[in-house]
């Protein structure tokens, strides 16, 4: 009689809108296999706390629709210490726990690898973040709701920037990288976008607001990522040297939120059923991505590489506005 292998589960760092059904799908296919799954709340500070909670096939339904995580989530810096985690290593051996899959972002991502080196078990990564920020995927979970949900709010700010011929600096979410900001500024058309990945340079702000302003636009969006600079800066920056008002919004939290999109909720069902799977394979440290719209499972350690932006989408968007 083959031991009954009991994975643990948990989501950690910043949610994103999709972390449920991968949860689901996660849950749904370790049963599929016969095994059992301990759910683990918080993430690494509920591993820490014992926050454990057996995940039957109920658990997981009515979730595939609900932004957030229901296994909750915790920034958790007492993880950077080693008897921390050398506790979180006893909790889950005395749970029996065999094997992890930990869904999050970046810094996720490089617990994991710590995690990976120490527990010397096998572990699985789904890549959930708003900010696409992870190399091992060319999407990460999460991603396409949040581009949605600030298209949508930029779109309604349009409205009101046509109607007062102003210039709206919207910003929005990517502390380090500027992949959301670029994608909706895209998609919204905006006449500029600021990314942390590229100097921030007011004179070329400046040239080409009034060139815009002269070849008669009244009307502008810029879409600012958080990392490059704060739009309640930069505004009254801008109202030293333009002729029309300027305005700013802040998106904040609400591209956190809201129901997965079809897009998000397919790439986390297909990511935590393969992450799984990857774990019935027998591999040991793994993160499982996207590649040209094919789901791959790629070594844990390479899947942090240094990420560049697309520059040419960056020109297009230039062009494009013009
Ligand atoms: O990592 C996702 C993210 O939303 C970033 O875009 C943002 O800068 C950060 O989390 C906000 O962190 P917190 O939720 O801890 O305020």
């Amino acid at each position: 009689m083959t031991k009954t292998r009991r994975i643990g589960l948990l989501t950690t760092g910043g949610d994103a809108p999709g972390m449920n059904p991968a949860i689901r799908a996660v849950v749904r296919r370790a049963l599929a296999f016969g095994w059992e799954v301990v759910g683990i709340e918080r993430g690494f500070q509920g591993l820490y706390e014992k926050d454990f909670r057996e995940m039957g096939h109920g658990s997981v339904s009515g979730i595939i629709n609900l932004g957030g995580t229901v296994l909750k989530t915790i920034r958790c810096p007492g993880f950077r210490k080693a008897d921390f985690r050398r506790a979180c290593y006893r909790n889950l051996e005395q749970r029996g726990i065999g094997s992890l899959v930990v869904i999050g972002g970046d810094g996720s991502l490089a617990a994991s690898q710590t995690l990976v080196a120490e527990w010397k078990h096998p572990l699985a990564f789904i890549p959930a973040s708003i900010d696409n920020d992870i190399s091992g995927t060319t999407e990460t979970i999460g991603f396409d709701t949040a581009v949605n949900t600030a298209l949508e709010a930029i779109d309604r700010i349009r409205d009101t920037a046509t109607s007062h011929e102003r210039i709206f600096l919207v910003e929005v979410m990517g502390r380090e990288k500027g992949f959301l900001a670029l994608e909706v500024g895209l998609a919204a058309g905006a006449e500029a976008i600021l990314v942390p990945e590229v100097p921030f340079d007011l004179e070329a702000i400046r040239e080409l607001l009034l060139a815009d302003r002269a070849k008669g636009k009244r009307s502008m969006i810029m879409v600012v990522a958080e990392g490059a600079v704060e739009v309640a800066q930069l505004a009254p920056r801008i109202a030293e040297f333009y002729p029309g008002e300027v305005r700013y919004s802040v998106l904040g939290y609400i591209q956190r939120g809201g129901a997965p999109s079809a897009r998000s909720r397919c790439l986390a069902l297909r990511f935590g059923a393969r992450a799984v799977e990857a774990l019935a394979e027998g591999r040991q440290a793994v993160c499982v991505g996207l590649e040209k719209e094919k789901v791959v499972v790629v070594d844990l350690k390479k899947a942090r590489k240094r990420l560049k932006l697309d520059r040419a989408a960056y020109r297009l968007a230039h062009v494009l506005s013009a």
